[in-house]
Parts: C-alpha cells; structure tokens; sequence
C-alpha cells in the first residue's frame, strides 16, 4: 500500500497533486510520501514485537538526509557500506550505536572513521577485512565489535545480479568454515565477537530461501556457543520483496516475515537486527517524467521521455518491471495502445518498457513510473551530462525539495583545467 493515488481525476503524493509539485520542480523529479515510509518501517518494527529488535534501514535503497532522519526519529537504526554512507547516517543524526557497518571492501580508512565515530557492529565479510579491522583497532586503542557474515549458500531465487547467498558470489565466509574463522576472530587484539551476521539477496518473493538461511545459522549460533563464543546478535539482513507489477504475486509481508524469524531464531534469545531497504522505500517514491514526443516508428509508437537510464537504471540493468501511469486519471475503460518507453540517452538500452499497454498519451503529458524509491535515485548518473534530478519529500499537504536539481555550471565547474591547457 502507498499514498499516491488518484483523487478527483489526478495522482496525488499523500495531500499534494503531482501536477502542482511538476509546475514547481520541473520534471522529471523523484516524488517520496512520507506517510509510506513511516508506514512500512513501522510494519518490520511491529512485526518483530516482542523480540528485542532494530531496525536498521539499508541506506543504500535510498539515502537522502532527509529521507533517513524521517526514519531516524521513529528509532530506526541504519546499515551502511560506506564512509559517504555512514557519513549522511550522522548527518541525519543517527547515533553510532544504532548504525551498523556491511560491505566486503571496507578500507582503513573507513575503518577508522566509524571507529572514531561509533558504531553498532561491523559486519565481517572476509579474513583479511578482520586482521585489518583488528589492526585498525588496536593502533586507535579501542575495541570493535564484530560479527561475522556468513554465506549459507542458499539459493535465494532472485534476479542473478542481486542474490548473494550462494556459494559462487563474493558475500560472506562460507558456513562451513565459520566455526574456524569465529576462532580466529576470538583470538586476535581489538575484536569483541557480538554475533552472526547474514544476507542473501534482494527483491525475494518467497520465505523459503530467508528459512534455510536462518535455520542454518540458528544452528550456527548453538555451534559457536558451544565453541565458548559470546553470540547475543543475529543481523538476518534485508531482501524482503514488493510488488512491482499489477500482478497477482503477492510478495510475503512483513507480518509473515516476522513470523519466521520468530519460529527460526526466537528461542536463542538473540537481538535480533534486520536491514530492509526496498520494502521500506521502494513504494514510497515515484519518478515522474514529461512525454517529449511520441513518435511513430515501424510498426510501434516510442514514447519518448525526458526521464532516462540515468535516472532510473533498473530497467536496463535488471530488466525490471515498473508500472508507468499516466498523472492525469484515465477514463474508465479508455482503450490502451502499445508503446515502446523510453529516454532520449544516446543509446538502445535506454529502454523503460517495449509494446507496454497504457492510455494514449501526447507530447506535454506526464507519467509516474512507481515503486522507483528504492534504488531509483540513488543509482542514478550524469550520463550524457544530464543533471541528476531533484528529490522531493511529501508530508501531507506538504512538500520541499530534498535535493535541488544543479544547473549546467554547477556540474561543468566540477571538473578543472589542468595548467598546460
Ligand atoms: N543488507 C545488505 C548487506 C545488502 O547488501 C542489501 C542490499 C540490503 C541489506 C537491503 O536489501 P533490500 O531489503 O533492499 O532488498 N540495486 C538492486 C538491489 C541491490 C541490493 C543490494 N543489497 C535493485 O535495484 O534491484
């Protein structure tokens, strides 16, 4: 469920229509509803009632300040995988302790930075990252708490390019050798184990995969304690899926999801930690884009847009489905045509959609492409030097850009002139 609907034949952000916040803010622009992102945060927070929880929000599907203290203030903790990331976590004014440290590459640098800024647990990703966190952590003469990510080599049943839990991808330390690297971690300087960590794909449309996952490291966790490791954490990461298309799949909800956390890991008497970032802001944000030209091809119209691969690149890189619907309501029953979507970048794959059945649109028209606010804006590009595009957040009647759109200069004088020129 989301806020932006039709109201009095047009599409509506929450209290706000589209069409007043285009006149403003030109298009195409990212439109978020608060309403939905408090909404669904709060539906992971409440389906873990009765477990000692957080919710720490994978900052990667959308990152704007804005959009995180929004979550910050309902007492969402925050996953990240960067310095940048870290950086606006604090910015939005997330204290260390809520903030947990994921990724397979972190750098000393980082390192140092969310050592000296605070930080829940680091979440290790290889054996090598734990001796330079250890090192890291020695020379500042403060001890880092740690788990370990392990990969269950679970099949996680997603698109290939964004499942993580199989053996062949680069995420994690294989299950099987967890009991070994725990060891080691307990033996070297500046580390205090904590617990488990594991993640194993985004955009998952069933519970099976999250089950196996989590049975094993239940299993893990009994394994470890018995080992003498201190496992009071388990981080179950994020992936949980949305509906995407007017279908009739059904991705399981957080209720449901909750539900199998407890049946799986309930009775260890672990925290229990888990990273949505999709589901919390996949539908609460739309991109919406003017219709440039429609233009008659052989044997297909393309609609032509002013939104591109660089403003929303799941479509070419995932061959993702978002529904495109018009802002202005069409009638009920208005017959459909077929149209080839897409943006004016310079190249084939700047492709939204092909023969996608929609009214018939004209040139002036604008359209809202929807469940884009997770892992829309903060993937996109200056490709073809087009600026990247403002964000907006509505808060019922509302609204205020997050994010300016930057003129010409301001991209062209980031670049500088070297002095044989
Ligand atoms: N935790 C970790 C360690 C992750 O790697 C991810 C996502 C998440 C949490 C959040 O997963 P979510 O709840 O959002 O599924 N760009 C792709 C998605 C990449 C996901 C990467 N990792 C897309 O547009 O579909």
């Amino acid at each position: 469920m989301d806020h932006f609907i039709y109201r009095d034949g047009q599409l509506y952000a929450e209290d706000v229509p589209l069409a007043e916040i285009a006149a403003q803010v030109g298009t195409p622009f990212y439109c978020y509803s608060t309403a939905t992102l408090t909404r669904h945060f709060r539906l992971f927070d409440e389906a873990l009632d009765g477990v000692d929880h957080l919710v720490c929000y994978a900052v990667k599907a959308a990152s704007n300040v804005a959009i995180l203290k929004t979550l910050a203030e309902m007492g969402a903790g925050m996953d990240v995988v960067s310095g940048g990331e870290y950086a606006r976590a604090k910015a939005a004014g997330v204290p260390g302790e809520r903030i947990v440290f994921s990724g397979v590459g972190k750098t000393r640098e980082e390192i140092a930075q969310v050592l000296a800024g605070g930080v829940r647990q680091f979440n290790v990703e290889s054996e090598p990252e734990m001796a330079a966190i250890s090192a890291v952590a020695t020379e500042m003469g403060v001890v880092a708490p740690i788990t370990v990510r392990v990969n269950p080599d679970v099949d996680a049943k997603t698109h290939a390019k964004i499942a993580t839990g199989k053996s062949e991808n680069k995420f994690g330390i294989p299950i099987t050798r967890a009991r070994e690297v725990y060891a080691e971690a307990a033996a070297l300087p500046g580390l205090k184990v904590v617990g488990i960590d594991v993640h194993i794909g985004s955009q998952l449309t069933e519970l099976e995969p999250f089950r196996l996952a989590y049975e094993k490291v239940a299993e893990l966790t009994e394994q470890l304690r018995a080992d003498g490791h201190e496992i009071s954490r388990l981080d179950l990461g994020g992936g949980l899926g949305i509906p995407y298309a007017r279908s009739n799949e059904a991705p399981p909800l957080p209720t449901e999801y909750g539900q199998l956390i407890k049946d799986t890991v309930g009775h260890l008497g672990c925290e229990i930690e888990i990273e949505p970032g999709r589901l919390v802001a996949g539908n609460a944000g739309i991109l919406v884009s003017e219709v440039i030209y429609v233009k008659s091809g052989e044997g297909r119209d393309f609609l032509i847009l002013d939104a591109a691969m660089n403003d929303l690149i799941r479509p070419a890189m995932y061959d993702a489905y978002h529904d495109i619907i018009p802002l202005v309501e069409p009638e009920a029953g208005a017959e459909q045509t077929p149209y080839d979507i897409v943006g004016p970048v310079c190249e084939s794959g700047d492709t939204f959609a092909k023969e996608r059945m929609m009214p018939k649109v004209e040139a002036g028209d604008l359209v809202a492409f929807r469940s884009a606010g997770a892992y829309g804006a903060v993937m996109a590009s200056e490709y073809n030097t087009r600026p990247l595009i403002p964000e907006v957040l509505v808060h019922g009647h509302q609204f205020a850009v997050i994010r300016a759109r930057p003129t010409f200069d301001e991209m062209i004088n980031r670049d500088t002139i070297p002095e044989w020129l």
